[in-house]
This record gives structure tokens, C-alpha cells and sequence, in this order.
């Protein structure tokens, strides 16, 4: 399938690891200019040189998600390089005070979590929104997870903020539909990379054990590859649940 995007820029936050480095090697593969944004730089620097090598084009900007002048200044670095701005995919998260109950939780380390997983999501659009206006096929693609629509255990200021990423995508998706850009989210359960391994006690480069399903973060990429290209022009607001179909099942004695 053609997706039809050649040509484009997109800018990819936490695009140095995991699901982000994935999408940029996805729409690197599509001859969509990649700017890859990340707190950690060199990890931001290492995946532009990568989509280089396969033969793309990218380029590297320093961006905290959590900090509006950062947000600003990295998206403003990036435009600078490829002339123009098409497409947001969000992917810089953070998981959180994983397996801490909720009445032991400070109030700060709450506002830490929520800072980047939902302003974080936000602010990237607030200062992309004028470049991806002058684009024909402008799109925002985030990434909330699973625990958007089922919570784990311990876990309540990550799933409340991916919850909260629910509507943030629809209420853009209004506000931004007489501009003609799109914004949807994919919902991931457990993605491949060090995130869910950090949490569980894991090292980086061990491997599951193969007692539940697990997504490669290539799949995850290509959805928001194609949530992204005009291919799926006539959707906005939505929530793709990538999930093995783990959330449909209900609690009946079979
Ligand atoms: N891995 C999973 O199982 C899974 C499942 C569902 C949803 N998700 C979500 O997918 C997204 C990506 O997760 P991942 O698994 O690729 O994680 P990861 O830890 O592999 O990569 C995250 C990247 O984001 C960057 N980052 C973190 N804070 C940042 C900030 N303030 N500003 C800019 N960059 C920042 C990190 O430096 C890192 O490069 C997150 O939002 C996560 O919640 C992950």
C-alpha cells in the first residue's frame, strides 16, 4: 500500500528509545524527513544516524516534553532544518511509581508523572500546531497504552494519566478539525523495550518469558505510521487498542 506520504516531516518525541526509535525507523522508511526529539540527546543523535544509514533523512533536537521552552525551542530547531512540519507523534512517557499504593504516593512525584504523560503530550501540539496548519495532511499521533482503559495493580498515576490521554485526543481532535488535522492515539499493553522490563525488576537486554503476548515496538510504529498518513484520512479522535484482545474479555465462568 502506498501510504503517500513521501515527502513529509514528522517530529517524534522520545523518539531516542523503545516505540519512538521504531517510529522513526518506520516513517524514515516511508521518505518522511524525521526530526527525532528526546531528553537524552545523544540517543536522539544515535537514531537520526541510523535512519541516515537505511537512506532516510533526520536530523537530532534536544526537547524536555515536561518544559514548555524546551517544547518550543526543540520544535522550532527541528522546522529549521526541514522547512516545514506534517505530523506529531508523541511517544516520550514515563511508567512512575510502579507498584507504590496510592496513599503512600507525594503529591510532587504525581505532578512528575502527569508533567510529562499528559502536558507533556499537550505542549508538543500547542507549538506544532501553526507548522502542521499550512500542511495538507497534518496529524497527531500519541501514545497512551493499555492502562488507558484497564488499570494494573499499584499503578494509579500512570493509568490516570493514560486515561486522561483519551480525551485529550478527542478534545484536540475537535478544536483542530477546521484545520483539517487529525489526532489519534494507539493503545499499547506491554511493548517490547526497557520500559516494562525497568519496571518489572528486568535487565534491558533480557527477553519475556513468554507467559503473555507481547508487541514488538516495530508494530506499535507502524500503526502510528498509518494512524498518521492520509490513508486514514477520515479518522480523528480515535483510540486504536492494541491489546491481543485482552480487554474485550469478560468475567464469565467458561
Ligand atoms: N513499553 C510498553 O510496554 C508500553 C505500553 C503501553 C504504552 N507505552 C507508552 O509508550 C511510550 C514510549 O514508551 P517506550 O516503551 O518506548 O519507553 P522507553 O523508555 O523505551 O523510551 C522512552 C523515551 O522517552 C524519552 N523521554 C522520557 N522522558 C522524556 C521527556 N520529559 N522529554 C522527552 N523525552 C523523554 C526517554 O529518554 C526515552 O528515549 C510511553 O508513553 C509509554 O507510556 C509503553
Amino acid at each position: 500500500m502506498d501510504l503517500r506520504m513521501q515527502g513529509t516531516v514528522v517530529l517524534i518525541t522520545g523518539g531516542g528509545r523503545g516505540i519512538g526509535r521504531a517510529s522513526a525507523l518506520a516513517f524514515g522508511a516511508e521518505d518522511v524527513s524525521v526530526i527525532v526529539a528526546d531528553i537524552d540527546l545523544a540517543v536522539a543523535e544515535s537514531v537520526a544516524q541510523e535512519v541516515v544509514a537505511k537512506g532516510g533523512r533526520a536530523t537530532a533536537v534536544f526537547m524536555d516534553v515536561a518544559s514548555e521552552s524546551s517544547v518550543e525551542e526543540g520544535i522550532a530547531a527541528g522546522v529549521a532544518v526541514f522547512g516545514r512540519l506534517d505530523h506529531l507523534v508523541l511517544c516520550a512517557g514515563v511508567s512512575g511509581l510502579l507498584g507504590q499504593p496510592f496513599d503512600e504516593i507525594e503529591a510532587s512525584a504525581w505532578d512528575d508523572v502527569f508533567a510529562v504523560n499528559v502536558k507533556g503530550q499537550w505542549l508538543p501540539v500547542k507549538y506544532g500546531a501553526k507548522y502542521l496548519r499550512a500542511s495538507d495532511q497534518g496529524s497527531v499521533a500519541i501514545i497512551a497504552s493499555d492502562s488507558s482503559i484497564v488499570a494494573s495493580p499499584l499503578h494509579v498515576p500512570y493509568c490516570t494519566s493514560k486515561g486522561a490521554l483519551l480525551m485529550l485526543v478527542r478534545a484536540l481532535a475537535v478544536d483542530l478539525r477546521r484545520d483539517n488535522i487529525r489526532v489519534n492515539c494507539v493503545c499499547p499493553s506491554v511493548v517490547n523495550t526497557r520500559m516494562p522490563k525497568i519496571d518489572t525488576g528486568m535487565a534491558e537486554s533480557d527477553s519475556f518469558d513468554g507467559s503473555f503476548p507481547v508487541h514488538e515496538a516495530s508494530d506499535i510504529a507502524n500503526y502510528l505510521v498509518w494512524l498518521s498518513s492520509p490513508v486514514t484520512h477520515t479518522i480523528s479522535g480515535h483510540a486504536l487498542v492494541a491489546d491481543f484482545g485482552f480487554s474485550g474479555e469478560s468475567s464469565f465462568p467458561m
